[in-house]
């Protein structure tokens, strides 16, 4: 099972200078609760947006340089490689960036979007979930609160 694992704004924004646009704590807890203890597969920008690796997850680094090394992560040079190289019969997740959602969403089994409702200038963007090919299985929306400076929509899509 490959799932996408991504925040998107209504213009499908995820980031601008290798940097998130928002702050969600609740988004950050759920992430970490879905991804705990697994592999997590992602580009090496979004790996160096990171102030240190994510705790209690394999890293899958995927990078075209030569001798690109991080001390506890797994490095590779191509998204097959990355992907073959977790467990099988496991949930495996992409967790960005934009190239490497792009290079993956036509081989995901699941998306799991946090659906930011806010429109952001951004640099780095979600592939568009093209509906004849995805089937959103739930939705559970939050109100900003004193927290939260955005709506959100945790939303689930399997592939039909
Ligand atoms: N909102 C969210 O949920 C979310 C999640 C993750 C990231 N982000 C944001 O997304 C932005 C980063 O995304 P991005 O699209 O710029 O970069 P990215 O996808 O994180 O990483 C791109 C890098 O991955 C490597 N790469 C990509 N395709 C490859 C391939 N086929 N074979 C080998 N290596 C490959 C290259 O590394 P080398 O240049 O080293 O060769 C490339 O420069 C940041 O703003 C980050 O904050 C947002």
């Amino acid at each position: 099972m490959i799932t996408l694992i991504a925040a998107v704004a209504e213009n499908n924004a995820l980031g601008k200078h290798n940097q998130l646009l928002w702050h969600l704590p609740n988004d950050f807890k759920r992430f970490k609760s879905i991804t705990t203890g697994h592999y997590i597969i992602l580009g090496r920008k979004t790996f160096e947006s990171f102030p240190k690796p994510l705790p209690n997850r394999t890293h899958v680094i995927i990078t075209r340089q030569k001798g690109y090394h991080y001390e506890g992560c797994i490095v590779v040079d191509s998204l097959q490689k990355a992907i073959d190289i977790c467990p099988k019969n496991e949930e495996l997740f992409i967790i960005g960036g934009g190239e490497i959602y792009n290079q993956s969403i036509d081989i995901a089994d699941k998306l799991d979007i946090t659906k930011v409702h806010h429109t952001f200038e951004a640099d780095t963007f979600f592939p568009s979930i093209d509906m004849e090919k995805w089937k959103r299985t739930s939705a559970e929306f939050h109100s900003k609160d004193e927290k939260h400076s955005f709506d959100f929509t945790f939303e689930t899509f399997l592939r039909k």
